[in-house]
This record gives structure tokens, sequence and C-alpha cells, in this order.
């Protein structure tokens, strides 16, 4: 299996004490006639939603579970938050803490995530450029009988200037991301596809819906097509269901880790 490289990511997340009848007061952009009402005692219950503003705004990243699928595991991501402090031992507040590896479920790379001369140089996620990641996009459909190669590149007839685009493949049609297992059958950049992409259009941020920009077959020669100019950002394993393909802005910020060749990453398309 290719050695990736797993930083962990600890991170503390802090509560603010609030009253347990307004622990939830409202989510931000609900719809007063989304707010549904508990029937039991009356109060507030959380909404989680896909779509915001009425299909104005989509949520392309995947809720982290322990279920998510993790690279190369048959179990899942598994636990990956706990609650040291909490109210209910006395605690003033709930103080969660997690920890991950950088690649689990929504994510981009830094190049020096597979080329260790720019991993040693410092090009991690904090320099990535928040250009690339923000602006418009292009989110494609695949042909579902084949991986991303160079013909299946050609096929898509991306014009020149399009500089994000999200392909949308056989995984989502799989639900992969939401199987427990890693599945190494799933769809990606062949090298071919990827040295076609770089050669050919002015495309920057690569997105796809599964946890490798490159096909299990060709993975690291894949991802080295796109690292090398240090200029592509792979963003992974977005959730593309119930998207129409099309134009949108993409939106896609990765944490400040620094030292970090790989970041979670909230994505969001705005219609
Ligand atoms: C509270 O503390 C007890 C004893 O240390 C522990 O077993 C339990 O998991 C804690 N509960 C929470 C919610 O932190
Ligand atoms: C604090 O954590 C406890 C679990 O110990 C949970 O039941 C409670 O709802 C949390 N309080 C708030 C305000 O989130
Ligand atoms: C894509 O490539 C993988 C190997 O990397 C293979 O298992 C899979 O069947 C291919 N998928 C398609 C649709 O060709």
């Amino acid at each position: 299996m290719a050695p990736f490289l797993h930083l962990f990511l600890l991170l503390s997340a802090v509560a603010t004490p609030i009253t347990a009848t307004s622990a939830y007061p409202s989510i931000p952009g609900t719809d007063a006639e989304d707010c549904k009402i508990s029937s039991g005692d009356g109060s507030p219950v959380p909404i989680r939603r896909e779509v915001y503003g009425g299909g104005r705004i989509f949520d392309i990243t995947h809720r982290y579970t322990t279920d998510l699928p993790s690279w190369p595991s048959d179990d899942g991501m598994g636990q990956f938050l706990w609650l040291p402090a909490s109210m209910k031992n006395g605690s003033l507040a709930n103080n969660s803490e997690m920890k991950m590896a950088t690649h689990s479920g929504t994510h981009l790379d830094a190049p020096g995530h597979m080329i260790d001369r720019y991993f040693d140089a410092g090009f991690d996620v904090d320099t990535l450029d928040l250009e690339v990641l923000n602006g418009p996009a292009l989110l494609v459909d695949v042909p579902r009988d084949s991986n991303i190669t160079a013909k299946v590149m050609e096929s898509l007839k991306i014009p020149k200037g399009v500089r994000r685009v999200l392909f949308r493949t056989l995984n989502t049609d799989r639900r992969l991301m939401y199987k427990k297992a890693f599945d190494s059958s799933y769809v990606a950049f062949t090298t071919d596809g990827a040295k076609w992409l770089v050669e050919n259009t002015d495309i920057k941020l690569v997105g796809v819906d599964y946890l490798s920009v490159a096909c299990d077959d060709d993975l690291v020669p894949a991802h080295l097509e796109f690292f090398e100019g240090r200029e592509i950002i792979p963003v992974e394993a977005l959730k593309l269901d119930d998207v129409p393909a099309g134009l949108y802005t993409v939106h896609c910020l990765p944490l400040r880790l620094l030292g970090a060749e790989g970041s979670p990453v909230r994505c969001i398309l705005i219609k």
C-alpha cells in the first residue's frame, strides 16, 4: 500500500455554555417552515441539511461519522471525537477533542503529500492558493464505464479558461462514501488522464467523489502528475449526490495546518 503520510490532527472545540432550552436556538439560514418543533416537550430540534437558501447553496462536504470510509481500512474512521470535559461531569463547558488522519473524509492534498522534496520545502496546506479554491467551477458527469483517462478527458470537451472542475463519477452512483469498507475499485484519474489535464487544460482545482484523485492502479504516478507543477489542488471525497451538473461558484476552505500535506476541507457550491 502506498505510503500515505498521515499527520494527526488534534483540535479542541469549545462550546459556549448555554441553557438547555436554548441549546439550539436557531440554525442559521433555516427558514421558519423548516423548523420542525419536536412534539415531545416543544423544544426545538436541530435540522441537518444539504441544501440551503432554497436551492442556492449546496453543501458538498461529507459529514464526519465513525462509519466514513478510511484508506485502506475495512472498519471506517472509527472514533475521532471525544468529550474529555463535559457539563454532565461538572465542567463549565462541553469541550471536545478530535484526532483524525488529515486525509479523512472531504479533504485536499498539498504537493508534499507524495513529493518529499516539496514536503521538506514546506509546501503544506497553508501555502495553497485560496484563489484557486474559490471561484467559478464546473460540475461534470464522467462516463460511468471508465476511469478518468486521457480519452475520457478529451471527450468531456472542457473549454480552455475553466479553472475548477468537479468530476462526478460512478463512485457517486455506487454511494462509495457511504460504505464503511474502503473500496479499491473506485474511479479516479489514470496517469494518462492526469497528464492530459495538466497539458491540455487550465484546470487547477480537480474535485473527485472518492478518497483519492488517482485510481488505485495508478496511485502514485497519477498523483505526481498533479503535484509536480505545484499549481493543481486535488479536492477529494466530495459529496456530489443530487446536485445538478453545471456552473457554480465553489468555496473550499482548508484548515491552516502548518506542516500538514493534507487537510479536511469544507466545500460548498453556490448557484
Ligand atoms: C464523566 O466521567 C466519568 C468518570 O470519569 C466517565 O466515565 C464518563 O464517560 C464521563 N462522561 C462524560 C459525558 O464526559
Ligand atoms: C454537554 O455534553 C453533554 C454530554 O455530557 C450533553 O448531554 C449536553 O447536551 C451538552 N450540553 C450542551 C449545551 O451542548
Ligand atoms: C477503475 O480502475 C480501478 C483500478 O484502479 C478498477 O478497479 C475499476 O474497475 C476501474 N473502473 C472502471 C469503471 O473502469
